[in-house]
């Protein structure tokens, strides 16, 4: 039986933090085998909040060789550049035209983003999740393993698919596959270092608040000894009203690979005093390879380009493939 499909991506707007990677990246990584694997790089979605085009190319590069420090298997994954494959912009095209304005302005991030961009928001912002939809459908994936953030796009994602099976196919004969969120239980909602309520953001003015999958050992020890904290003795997961707490322990638990039951007995009568040197310690070792492993990508030339070329030509055959059924269904002339 042929593999089940996965399909997920990450913006190239800045570093990549520890939310990226326990809410995204490890669990691409995690279950890569047991599916047929498709991961890009959304540099499209990357300017729809005011970007540097002089650094665009280089961070898309990052989080590519980031991919594959971070342990994605060529063998079961192929590795992308959205833009590269001009499908994602033209099924967007398709999509946009039967998706009603009022469903994108009850996005979560379009609210929350549009405050931060003010007056005269872009068209772009508004339009986000289309553009997320079209990548996810182009692939025809079976699941799509994100952050607790994406799972509002993602159930606009098949809202969409309804809308156009109704509109252009038959019951019995679907032209488009709703796909499924795949959700973690543990890390899919990293939160800040500076605010334990706030999730860790690429976006947020204030580096402190992340810890980036790049930084050096003294950038995260000092980012973890700064850290919120609150002024309670002994450390719990369970207490509402302390999120930090809550924070801290979950990236503990998940670095260290321990169990919640092994981190409760082992931190309930710690200090922060004690509890911080400990997560430093964890959370250096577990970035130490992922460190390493970037600077092999980065320092082989030629390396990833030729990657990113076979991963181009592999994604935009089955692109290809989906969109002409997309344009054949809403009843284009297809050229011969
Ligand atoms: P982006 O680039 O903001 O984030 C990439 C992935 O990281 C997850 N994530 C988090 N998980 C846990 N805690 C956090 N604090 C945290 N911050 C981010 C996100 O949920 C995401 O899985 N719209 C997407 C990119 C995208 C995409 C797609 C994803 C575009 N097209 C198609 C999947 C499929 C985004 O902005 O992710």
């Amino acid at each position: 039986m042929a593999k089940q499909r996965v399909l997920s991506g990450v913006q190239p707007t800045g570093n990549l933090h520890l939310g990226n990677y326990l809410g995204a990246i490890r669990n691409w990584v995690d279950g890569q085998n047991q599916y047929d694997n498709y991961f890009c790089v959304v540099d499209l979605h990357a300017i729809t909040a005011p970007h540097n085009p002089a650094t665009l190319a280089s961070d898309t590069y990052t989080i590519a060789a980031l991919y594959l420090a971070c342990g994605i298997d060529l063998q079961h994954s192929t590795i992308f550049i959205q833009s590269h494959i001009p499908a994602h912009a033209e099924l967007t095209w398709l999509f946009n035209c039967i998706t009603p304005i009022n469903w994108l302005e009850d996005m979560i991030q379009f609210k929350e983003k549009a405050i931060k961009q003010g007056q005269n928001v872009n068209t772009g912002l508004l339009d986000y999740p289309v553009l997320m939809a079209a990548d996810i459908l182009l692939y025809e994936p079976d699941k799509v393993p994100v952050g607790e953030d994406q799972k509002q796009h993602i159930e606009l994602t098949r809202d969409i698919v309804d809308r156009f099976n109704h509109l252009f196919a038959t019951p019995k004969e679907p032209v488009l596959k709703s796909p499924d969120a795949l959700i973690r239980k543990d890390g899919a909602r990293v939160m800040s270092l500076t605010d334990g309520t706030k999730k860790m953001s690429k976006s947020d003015p204030s580096e402190q608040s992340r810890i980036n999958l790049l930084d050096t050992p003294d950038e995260i020890a000092k980012k973890i000894k700064r850290c919120k904290t609150d002024p309670i003795r002994g450390l719990t997961f369970d207490d509402p009203d302390r999120p930090e707490a809550r924070n801290l322990l979950t990236l503990y638990m998940i670095l260290s690979g321990k169990t919640k039951e092994e981190v409760s007995a082992e931190c309930a009568d710690m200090g922060w005093g004690q509890f911080k040197p400990l997560l430093t310690e964890t959370t250096i070792q577990a970035l130490q390879p992922i460190r390493q492993k970037y600077k092999e990508v980065m320092d082989e030339k030629g390396y990833l380009e030729n990657i990113l070329k076979e991963g181009r030509e592999k994604a935009a055959e089955v692109a290809n493939a989906t969109l002409t059924k997309v344009k054949k269904a809403m009843g284009y002339s297809l050229p011969v």
